[in-house]
């Protein structure tokens, strides 16, 4: 089953996440299709812009849960680290369209994205708290930098789910798009970069990341250290098995 699906077409490299069931929850596997498929498309000089998106109700319900708590079992290393930290390092366009809910990594990646396309009914979330972990992708350095310390630590610290709307004030989303037209404004959006001079939106978007690479790779680094550490946590364990077990975690004893 290819959960992640990628075509390159019109200079324009898609990477649509299609597991359904578990409403694109990423996988070990997906991590590394994505990375490949972005390594692919940075490779290729004909290609000019990278779209991502998911299902029309849904863009990833983030880290699939069940492999952070083999992970906690087991240690080993993270292929979502290896997918999140190329992100930053990407010099082409990468634009993203959010039909449904968006969690962990599915939020702190549009950090990371050039434009955000997001329908009304899109619901963002962080939950790096309530699972007893911290947050990634360097969305603690980025989120405070796009939307005030305030609105960031609401978003960080409960970790609640948010309305488009909100994620809108908060900087995260570029423009709210009515669903039945979500995904075609976000292929044109690709469709106008990619006809755009190339080695200008290259050197535009260097310049705009040029003062935060550096302090974005070492907060990554540092979250990383962090998030592996919190995965052996008491709190983490209980929050994780909570999930399946579907009921609301206990954290009175810690
Ligand atoms: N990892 C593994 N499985 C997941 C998952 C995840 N992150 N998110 C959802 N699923 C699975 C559910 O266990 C469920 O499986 P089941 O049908 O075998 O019981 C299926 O996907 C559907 O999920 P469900 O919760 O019933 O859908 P929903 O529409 O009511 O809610 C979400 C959707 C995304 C809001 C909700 O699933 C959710 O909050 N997921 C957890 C997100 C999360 O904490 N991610 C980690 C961030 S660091």
């Amino acid at each position: 089953m290819n959960h992640v699906v990628v075509e390159t077409r019109d200079r324009v490299t898609s990477i649509e996440l299609a597991r359904v069931d578990k409403k694109n929850a990423l996988t070990g596997d997906m991590y590394r299709a994505m990375a490949a498929a972005l390594a692919a498309a940075e490779a290729d000089s004909a290609v000019r812009a990278i779209l991502i998106y998911g299902t029309r109700d849904c863009f990833t319900a983030g880290n699939d849960l069940k492999d952070f708590l083999d992970r906690s079992a087991a240690g080993g290393p993270s292929s979502a680290f290896s997918f999140i930290s190329m992100l930053p390092k990407l010099t082409k366009p990468l634009i993203a369209a959010v039909g449904g809910p968006a969690v962990g990594v599915g939020t702190t990646m549009l950090l990371h994205c050039d434009l955000v396309y997001a329908a009304p009914g899109a619901r963002f979330q962080m939950p790096f708290v309530p699972l007893g972990l911290v947050p990634e992708a360097a969305s603690s350095l980025l989120l405070p930098m796009v939307a005030g310390y305030q609105r960031a630590a609401e978003l960080l610290l409960l970790g609640q789910p948010f309305t488009a709307e909100k994620a809108f004030a908060a900087g995260i989303v570029t423009e709210i798009v009515p669903e039945d037209r979500l995904l075609e404004h976000a292929r044109n959006a690709a469709a106008a970069i990619a006809a755009l001079p190339p080695a200008s939106v290259r050197l535009t978007k260097q310049l705009m990341k040029r003062q935060t690479g550096q302090a974005v790779a070492a907060q990554m680094t540092e979250e990383s250290r962090l998030f592996a550490e919190r995965l052996q946590s008491g709190e983490a364990k209980e929050a994780l098995t909570a999930f399946f077990q579907k009921r609301k975690p206990d954290f009175s004893n810690f």
